[in-house]
């Protein structure tokens, strides 16, 4: 169903007057982050889907220049084939897959890019697939300036990876690089870095890369002072210069793509001195608040949508559920009269909220509505 489009989320507050938490999506700011990254970016972009897989985010940021979505799973290939058609590019980026996605990918989907990072998921995709894939090798490099270091997970070294580049090679497949540096990652070296040592495996490997898939982890919100998303590009085309000048790159960020896209309306359910209980949490849609350093942008209105009057106060801010995990880890300044009813937006929900609702105590509904602009 159409989501109802208002002005803004403080015009949704006062004509809906939400019950639910609510998202905001304003369509404006996921093109325009798009096209930030099609002219600052030496290559193509690809959408990590699951940052925020509401279909209307794939046709915005398809609308900004967007060409390919990073897919992890059969559910998030399906709803891109869904949404944006047969032709849509798909790259099944996920390093363990089993061999029924695979195939499901592969013969169902028309899916033709893969990742690995070790030889028996490379042994996977030799049974499975045609020849006419490209296996992407996964390379990974301890970042300790990153928020979540996602190479304690998955990559391999650059031994291994140079290894897998032959082999993969040695098979038939046509072969190129991946890496993710980290979600949220402060220093652009990290990519250049990234970019040396695929250069050096592929060299090794004396395999010639069809492209350079460079990640996520764009700091978004979380940008460095003194620093833009043009900084890393720079650092990035510099790099490409110098260890891959004519391999063609892509890159898949989610949360740069999103974060500012979305903005969220909690009600309070009850004030306790300094405490409010919202109607939303971390089991809701704030999950990535309760893990990181990200303190939003907000905004508290009454009840039917005026701007809360009073003196801010710092507030300890509850979720719904049962579950002490559920309050914010840093106190949030509210008016000091804010009370039960009244509702408060928060900025920058559009990265990993939706995305991460749960149902634990039979909550977790979410409401959404589209936007003209951002309220915070
Ligand atoms: C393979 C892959 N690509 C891209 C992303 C998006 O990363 P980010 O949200 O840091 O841009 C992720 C996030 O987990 C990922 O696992």
């Amino acid at each position: 169903m159409k989501p109802r489009h208002f002005a803004s989320a403080v015009e949704a507050v006062s004509n809906l007057k939400p019950q639910h938490p609510l998202m905001c999506l304003c369509p404006d700011v996921f093109r325009a982050e798009a096209r930030r990254f099609v002219a600052g970016f030496p290559g193509d972009i690809h959408y990590a889907v699951k940052a925020n897989p509401y279909p209307g985010v794939l046709h915005w940021l398809g609308e900004g220049g967007v060409t390919g979505y990073d897919v992890a799973s059969i559910a998030e290939i399906e709803l891109v084939r869904r949404e944006m058609g047969q032709g849509a590019h798909l790259a099944f980026n996920h390093p363990v897959k089993s061999r029924a996605d695979i195939d499901t990918a592969y013969r169902v989907h028309g899916v033709r890019d893969f990742v690995v990072d070790h030889g028996k998921e490379l042994a996977k995709l030799a049974d499975i697939c045609g020849r006419d894939v490209t296996v992407q090798v996964r390379i990974a490099r301890a970042n300790p300036d990153s928020e979540v270091d996602l190479n304690a997970k998955f990559g391999c070294d650059g031994q291994t990876a140079a290894q897998l580049m032959r082999q993969a090679a040695d098979l038939g497949f046509e072969v190129a690089l991946a890496t993710h540096v980290g979600w949220q990652s402060r220093e652009p070296k990290a990519w250049a870095e990234a970019i040396a040592m695929g250069a050096g495996a592929a060299a090794a490997a004396g395999v010639t890369l069809k492209y350079a898939n460079l990640g996520g982890g764009y700091p978004s919100v979380l940008m460095p002072q003194g620093r833009t998303l043009e900084d890393f590009f720079e650092v990035i085309r510099a790099a490409k210069a110098e260890h891959l000048p004519g391999t063609a790159f892509n890159c898949e960020p989610g949360s740069a793509l999103v974060w500012r896209g979305c903005e969220t309306v909690a009600q309070v359910v009850l004030r306790k001195d300094d405490r409010v209980y919202l109607n939303d949490g971390v089991y809701g849609s704030m999950a990535e608040l309760k893990y990181t350093r990200v303190s939003p942008p907000h905004l508290a209105l009454s009840q039917d949508g005026q701007p809360l009057e009073g003196e801010p106060k710092p507030f300890t801010v509850c979720g719904p559920t049962c579950d002490s995990v559920d309050i914010l880890p840093a106190q949030v300044d509210l008016p000091e009269g804010v009370d039960e009813g009244d509702h408060v937006v928060f900025g920058w929900m559009g990265a990993y909220s939706n995305a991460l609702l749960t149902t634990f105590n039979g909550l977790g509904a979410l409401e959404y509505a589209t936007v003209d602009r951002l309220a915070c």
